[in-house]
């Protein structure tokens, strides 16, 4: 079959599509329906079905004679370790955690939080959680406690998991600290929390609410699998929007199991067995899809990366990694690439390893640039494949169905939807635009299976963010085009969104940070290009009148307030204090336009503005910051 006449049997009959695909999974009842009627505020798939996702992922291949085969290799270059944990002990730690938890009282539906570094035992909870119906949440270790607290007070978990540190390259990250200033910020407090202590950085463990992991587990005894009801929500995964308050995407449990089943072998091409390697965090969709779930489902060895692209111990990690783990499928950010191709540019130290085991390459979490893709597989030697997704869906929706038939790349698209995925482009009036032309990326409701159920505690937000732009379709969020031969391309987000190294960030909620700042009367945040990290943040600061204090020292606070408040992962460094702000007549300020000046553009002075003279003190204030000039220039 070609990928032409399985998105025709998809389009042809979409229900009966992923009726089939479902088989592919283990059921406590098979469903007898694809999907509900009611589309309020959307239809539900595999309505009547019971499933269980920590099932399908471990003890089904435990009970198909597979204990033996690896499930997880940790590789550490942080801790310059390496580590095996095969199915059936992966089956077993993960019931014994589940059993210590249910004997505390959490049950299904219960919210717990993970707060965890790249370590097996992150994978381990997530998996505890979903065996018992508990809710899981995982926290990303960049964001600042107060991200933590905003996230603990949404979802109100009964429990916290959380390592005592993560390990970045320069610096240890004791996790329990922030952990510990979360909880004082926040309302909700959870009844108890449970701690893995490493030797990096011991946490103090405060007796009477946390537990020590192994003694939490100790008198456990281990449980099955609860079967729960096909949209039962698998997680909460909380993602930038335009505010400061971030969306709880919800995961309904059984489409997920599905989806994600299905693009291991049609989308990755990969066979159980195989080395599976998405070299994300286990903070981001990104490593719930397909670090956690996806890789095992499918019985899969997956890898888990506790280390950067660069610097640990240098830029020819990624190289040794897949030599020596025999990776076959690498998923990683076209950042990574971008920051071992700067160290490396002839990609030299991939020639001390032997990466002939490596199939494929495929990337996501922004766009993928021609040089980075053309660099990255003339080093590797395999092909490199870009495909578009977001938390929101979980999965590709445009991407290159290698495992149907690999279509030709062309640098710069995303290749073709996905079955399950009618994209489409349209104007501001929700009119389809010309092949070719430029418009918001929207997708014909419904969306598939697997796809966001709902934001966590606020359907309204869902509808308002997602269902009302443009009535029968899920918008996207982004821009971009398709092309004569049907082919996806992804240019730019139409929102507040920035994409900093593959992580998505809300200038609003940068916004929100500076305001804050008891000297700043208005401020405004934009995403300016940056070479390595795709898109930095910068801040825009127009000071209170009868503010007296030096423009740096306030602009040195400024940075200090977004690492303190979001994180270090926000990259917050250019901020600028200014006398004004360009605006429209009605008082909209023009970012886009304020983007495009940094990035040393030609912009074209908007009709709406107020005064165009600010234009030039903007680029006169960049440009001390290296900003603001034209390219040609600059270089
Ligand atoms: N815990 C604590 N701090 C973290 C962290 C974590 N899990 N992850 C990142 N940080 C910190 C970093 O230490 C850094 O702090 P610093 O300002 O003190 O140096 C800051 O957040 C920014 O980190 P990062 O975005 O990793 O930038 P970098 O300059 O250290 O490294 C890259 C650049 C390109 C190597 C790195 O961003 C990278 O590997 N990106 C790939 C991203 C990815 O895989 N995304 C998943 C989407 S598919
Ligand atoms: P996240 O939800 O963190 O996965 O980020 C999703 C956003 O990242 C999308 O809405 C896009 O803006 C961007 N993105 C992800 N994959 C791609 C891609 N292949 N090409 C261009 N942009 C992408």
């Amino acid at each position: 079959m070609t990928y032409a006449d399985v998105y025709e049997s998809w389009r042809s009959d979409r229900e009966g599509f992923w009726l089939q695909a479902a088989r592919a999974i283990d059921w406590h009842r098979f469903p007898t329906r694809a999907l509900t009627e009611e589309a309020d505020p959307v239809p539900q798939w595999y309505p009547d079905g019971m499933v269980n996702g920590c099932y399908n992922a471990l003890d089904r291949h435990v009970a198909e004679g597979r204990a033996h085969d690896v499930a997880i290799i940790h590789d550490s270059p942080v801790t310059e370790s390496r580590q095996e944990i095969t199915y059936g002990d992966l089956l077993g730690r993960v019931a014994r955690l589940a059993g210590a938890l249910k004997a505390r009282g959490v049950g299904k539906g219960d919210r717990v939080v993970i707060y965890m570094p790249m370590i097996p035992e992150a994978v381990e909870a997530m998996l505890a959680c979903a065996r018992i119906g508990a809710i899981h949440c995982v926290v990303f270790g960049g964001f600042a406690a107060r991200e933590l607290a905003v996230r603990i007070d949404d979802c109100r978990p009964k429990a916290i998991l959380a390592g005592s540190c993560g390990i970045e390259p320069n610096r240890v990250v004791a996790y329990k600290p922030l952990l510990e200033a979360a909880l004082r910020e926040a309302d909700h407090k959870p009844e108890f929390c449970v701690i893995l202590q490493r030797p990096q950085a011991m946490a103090e463990i405060e007796h009477g609410r946390d537990f020590e992991w192994h003694d939490f587990q100790e008198e456990a005894e281990p449980v099955d699998c609860l079967p729960v009801e096909a949209n039962h929500p698998a997680y909460i995964l909380y993602t930038s929007g335009t505010t400061g308050k971030p969306k709880g995407v919800v995961r309904p449990t059984a489409g997920h199991l599905v989806a994600l089943h299905w693009t291991m072998k049609n989308i990755y091409n990969t066979d159980p067995g195989e080395v599976f390697w998405a070299a994300s965090d286990v903070g981001w969709v990104v490593g719930h899809s397909y670090i956690c779930y996806g890789p095992l489902l499918h019985g899969n060895t997956t890898l888990i990366y506790e280390g950067k692209p660069v610097g640990t111990p240098d830029a020819g990690a990624f190289w040794r990694v897949i030599a020596r783990n025999k990776v076959r499928t690498l998923f990683t950010a076209p950042t990574a690439l971008r920051a071992i191709k700067r160290e490396d540019p002839e990609g030299r130290m991939a020639r001390d390893h032997d990466i002939s085991g490596l199939r494929a390459i495929y990337l996501a979490g922004e766009r993928a640039d021609p040089d980075t893709v053309a660099w990255a597989r003339d080093v590797t030697g395999v092909p490199v494949y870009d495909h578009w997704w977001q938390t929101e869906t979980g999965y590709t929706i445009a991407g290159n169905p290698v495992g149907i038939e690999a279509l030709p790349v062309k640098d710069g698209s995303s290749t073709v939807p996905m079955p399950g995925y009618e994209v489409h482009i349209l104007d501001e009036a929700g009119r389809e635009v010309p092949r070719g032309s430029l418009g918001a990326v929207a997708i014909k409701l419904p969306l598939p299976p697997g796809t966001l159920s709902g934001i966590w505690g606020d359907e309204d937000r869902f509808r308002r963010s997602y269902l009302s732009a443009y009535p029968g379709y899920y918008a996207s969020g982004d821009a971009g085009m398709i092309d004569e031969d049907g082919y996806v391309s992804i240019l730019a987000r139409t929102d507040d969104v920035i994409n900093v190294a593959g992580h998505r960030l809300s200038t609003g909620g940068m916004e929100e940070v500076l305001a804050d700042h008891p000297d700043v009367a208005e401020c405004a945040v934009i995403g300016v290009s940056d070479p390595l990290k795709g898109q930095l943040p910068m801040g825009f600061l127009c000071l209170n009148r009868n503010c007296a204090r030096p423009a740096e020292e306030i602009a040195r606070e400024a940075v200090d307030l977004v690492r303190e408040r979001v994180g270090p992962v926000a990259a917050f460094k250019l901020a600028l204090v200014v006398e004004r702000l360009p605006k429209t007549r009605s008082g909209k300020i023009l970012r886009a336009t304020m983007a495009g000046i940094a990035d040393g553009e030609d912009v074209a002075i908007p009709a709406t503005i107020d005064d165009p003279a600010i234009l030039d003190e903007l680029r006169a204030a960049m440009a001390h910051l290296g900003y603001g000039v034209r390219r040609e220039a600059a270089s």
